[in-house]
């Protein structure tokens, strides 16, 4: 049994990397490491959810993830279809609800579908919000919270962060505290760039299909041990949302 620190994140956010890697390493096609990915989420999400984590985000398909070969891309939704009938009882169980981040109007109908499923199960989960990240990118999303507020009638004056972040993706979600990122890639490549102004940065190099609940504990490790100033001088209580 891991020791749960006191300082808990309230939200964490997850930058999955390295399936292709853990794959080739094995010989193996790179959608098996996506195989192997979606195993790690399962795991992951279930300890956040026992631990009392109020949010995850996830990060499964990048804006820019459509530049990969057309083979991976379905696989990747084909196995998002699949993941989603499998693992929406358990979300269900686990008092878990899911929410997308991203556009997904550009995705393929079957995943939609099933997203659209999966969410309304789990509309009334209220012990975790489990935030998958499809199709995102934070230039986009900030984007389209600035045309939001054009469409709104905005004025100048009453475009504040608070206007703004309330057109994000993320609207009534705190930012997340601690960003983790496996891999050994030390970069955000596009995720939640307004959210995660004031976020905790944790890189390892472990790949994405072996981090394991005994991985994420050694990353709330470190977040517990790190001052958070937010630009003062003194540890400073988390802002308000
Ligand atoms: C992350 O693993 C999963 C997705 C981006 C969908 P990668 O597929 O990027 O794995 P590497 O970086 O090539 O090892
Ligand atoms: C970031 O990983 C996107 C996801 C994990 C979904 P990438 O593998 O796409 O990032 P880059 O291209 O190495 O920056
Ligand atoms: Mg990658």
């Amino acid at each position: 049994m891991e020791r749960i620190p006191d300082k808990l994140p309230a939200h964490i956010a997850v930058i999955m990397d390295g399936n292709g890697r853990w794959a080739t390493a094995r010989n193996l096609p790179r959608t098996a490491g996506h195989r192997a990915g979606a195993d790690a989420v399962r795991i992951i999400v279930g300890e956040c959810a026992k631990i009392g984590i109020g949010y995850l985000t996830l990060y499964a398909f990048s804006s820019e993830n459509w530049a990969r070969p057309r083979a991976e891309i379905s696989a990747l939704f084909g196995l998002l279809v699949e993941f989603l009938g499998k693992e929406t009882p358990r979300l269900v169980e686990q008092n878990i609800k899911l929410n997308v981040i991203g556009d997904i109007a550009a995705l393929p109908a079957p995943s939609r579908l099933a997203l659209g499923h999966a969410m309304t199960r789990t509309a009334s989960g209220s012990r975790m919000v489990l935030n998958l990240a499809l199709n995102y990118g934070g230039r986009d999303e900030i984007l389209r919270a600035a045309r939001a507020l054009v469409r709104d009638g905005l004025k100048p004056d009453q475009i504040t962060g608070q206007s703004l972040a309330e057109r994000l993706y993320t609207a009534g979600q705190p930012d997340p505290d601690l960003l983790i990122r496996t891999s050994g890639e030390k970069r955000l490549s596009n995720f939640l760039l307004w959210q995660c102004a004031y976020s905790e940065l944790y890189f390892t190099r472990v790949l994405w299909p072996d981090f394991d609940a005994q991985r994420l504990h050694k990353a709330l490790q470190a977040y517990a041990a790190r001052k958070r100033r937010f630009g003062g001088t003194e540890e400073a209580i988390i802002p308000e949302a």
